[in-house]
């Protein structure tokens, strides 16, 4: 997957979606790290020219303004260190062009790289590991065009720093094509850190893309992500694109799965380019929670749990948000008459902070 030659390309629909999730995510993160940490570093490791023919911002932009158009950025005064890296020179000097019209707190750092992610990026880890020094809380963002360039042992690196996130686009589709192809075979083990990739190559087409998703999730797992969701953007007929995310942080996932909500409001999980972003937004679908309620009640069955029990498993071990577990399936829930407080409440299928409920046999 070579990519377009030109300088700059048009934005693909698909596109849209990608960026809708690193804007809110990065709109979310910022105010919780800049709270606790004096300095905080957001990297793009594909970041590309900064713009696109139609003149809708890139990546690299979409995480600058996240800060500087944030409505708290005035609480936020933290050191905010940028680091974009691309390996074309003609998009580094685009993407120098495009941020130096932008008028910079003292507080934002922007540091613009030309060279290769696997190199530049190896490098600053490995002088960091060798000094002994701690990374500040990190995002970072791996957009590359194919799937060569972005090596699992380089992920897994980065993730043994304390507080440091990913998001990798991964075209899984594009991966599946190559499974058998001859010379495939180094770029495969560095892409899962592992050969077991092989055991997609006798598999069907649909089988294949569910395999190489779990194995890629696995293995960022293994890597060090104590939680690993993905999101998948369709592109026309196309299904396995994928979005991962990983994080040690509970609050992070719960960051990351209100952003994929918000771009899908029925089941969180995927972006069709047919749809446009901003009108999904505004659509108010109900989404259904009844697998929400089956995870609680398997998991609970009629044992006494407390609401944050139930918060916990709703964001570890099923698709949903927080923000679907009050409202959308403990009160319907309890209205039924299936399930009980044990703790008093002043008000009636409220469930503040401590509450202790159970389900009904
Ligand atoms: C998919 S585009 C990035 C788009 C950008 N993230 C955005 O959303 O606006 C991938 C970019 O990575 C660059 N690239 C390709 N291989 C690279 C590598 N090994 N290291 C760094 N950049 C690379 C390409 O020149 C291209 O600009």
């Amino acid at each position: 997957m070579a990519g377009p030659k030109a300088t700059m390309w048009r934005l693909e629909p698909h596109s849209r979606g990608k960026h809708h999730i690193l804007r809110r995510y990065v709109q979310a993160w910022l105010p919780i790290m800049t709270s606790s940490h004096g300095r905080v570093v957001l990297v793009d490791g594909f970041a590309g020219p900064g713009r696109y023919l139609g003149g809708e911002e890139g990546s690299p932009l979409i995480l600058l303004k996240a800060y500087l158009e944030h409505r708290y950025r005035n609480h936020m005064t933290s050191e905010i260190v940028y680091l974009f890296i691309d390996d074309r020179a003609d998009r580094v000097e685009h993407l120098r062009k495009e941020i130096g019209i932008l008028e910079l707190p003292a507080n934002v750092q922007v540091d613009i790289q030309h060279g290769t992610y696997q190199d530049l990026f190896r490098r600053r880890l490995d002088a960091l590991q060798e000094s002994g020094q701690r990374l500040a809380p990190t995002f970072a963002f791996i957009d590359p065009f194919g799937y060569s360039d972005a090596p699992m042992d380089l992920t897994g690196l980065f993730l043994q720093f304390q507080r440091c996130e990913v998001l990798i686009y991964i075209p899984l589709p594009f991966v599946a094509r190559f499974l058998d192809r001859d010379g495939q075979e180094t770029a495969l083990n560095a892409l899962f850190g592992t050969n077991r990739w092989r055991e997609g190559i006798p598999l069907s087409w649909d089988q294949r893309l569910t395999f190489l998703h779990d194995l890629f999730r696995d293995q960022l797992r293994s890597s060090g992500c104590t939680y690993v969701r993905s999101f998948e953007i369709r592109s026309g007929a196309a299904r396995g694109y994928h979005l991962f995310f990983g994080t040690t942080s509970l609050r992070g996932l719960e960051k990351m799965k209100e952003a994929m909500w918000s771009l899908d409001p029925l089941t969180g999980q995927q972006f069709g380019d047919s749809t446009n972003g901003d009108q999904l937004v505004l659509f108010q679908a109900e989404p259904d929670t009844t697998p929400l309620l089956n995870a609680l009640k398997e998991q609970f069955s009629n044992h006494e749990f407390s609401i944050e029990a139930a918060e916990r498993l709703t964001l570890t071990d099923t698709p949903f948000a927080t923000g679907h577990l009050r409202n959308r399936t403990l009160a319907p829930a309890e209205r039924r008459g299936e399930l009980e407080a044990i703790t008093a409440r002043s008000r009636v299928r409220t469930y503040a902070p401590g509450t202790r409920l159970r389900f009904r046999a």
